[in-house]
């Protein structure tokens, strides 16, 4: 594998000790620790770049599955046909960040009866901490249509919990061994109005 395709994963830095509410016994819910990021803020970072936020084309789904097969382990990564299903798929919202022709990274998301739920997000390493990440979430947002955002991230992936952290979600559940065995999953929601539009 040439040193540019190998994946960077590793998901082992310290998370935050997740707390439980009182008043839902069995449900996490995690301390936002840093100011948050708003749209705008993340939209002007990312335009400082000279990157563009907006919907995948057909001839860009090579880059996308070079960038999966270099931000996840190869069973968590979707091939180029995963990839060309979803973006036909009319309850998909597939957005990806573009710099000149070169794609940056990607975020696929559908309705989930009536949430919106994030499926995939995914930067370059080499783009990584420009905003990227947090302009594509909010693009979900805007394009997505129902009620709170929803999703699931690995308990050790430590860099996505802060991001998605930062730009509103909170923890709200444990889903023990999601991803294999000791692997668990945290739950995560944003609010939002029931009635957000999407465009
Ligand atoms: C998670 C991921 C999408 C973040 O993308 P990104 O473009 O680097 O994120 P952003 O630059 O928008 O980060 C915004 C903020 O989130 C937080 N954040 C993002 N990555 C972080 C990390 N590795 N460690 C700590 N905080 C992090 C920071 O607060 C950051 O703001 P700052 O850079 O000003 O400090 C990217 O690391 C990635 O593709 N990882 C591999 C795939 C993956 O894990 N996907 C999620 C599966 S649930």
């Amino acid at each position: 594998m040439p040193s540019d395709e190998r994946p960077d994963h590793d998901w082992t830095e310290e998370l935050p000790p997740i707390t439980w509410s009182p008043t839902a016994p069995g449900i996490p819910v995690g301390a936002v620790s840093q100011q948050s990021i708003t749209p705008d803020e993340a939209r002007a970072r990312v335009a400082a770049n000279g990157i563009v936020i907006r919907r995948v084309r057909l001839r860009e789904m090579l880059q996308v599955a070079r960038i999966q097969r270099r931000a996840f382990p190869p069973r968590l990564a979707y091939p180029v046909a995963t990839l060309l299903t979803l973006s036909l798929l009319p309850v998909v919202q597939f957005a990806v960040a573009v710099q000149g022709r070169q794609v940056l990274g990607c975020a696929i998301g559908d309705r989930s009866g009536l949430d919106a739920r994030v499926i995939n997000i995914a930067v370059d390493p080499a783009a990584r901490r420009l905003g990227v990440g947090a302009a594509l979430l909010f693009e979900l947002e805007t394009t997505l249509s129902g009620g709170d955002m929803v999703l699931m991230v690995q308990r050790e992936n430590g860099g996505a919990h802060a991001l998605y952290r930062r730009v509103g979600y909170i923890d709200v559940g444990l889903a023990p061994d999601y991803y294999g065995r000791g692997r668990h999953g945290i739950w995560m929601r944003k609010h939002r109005p029931t009635r957000f539009p999407g465009r």
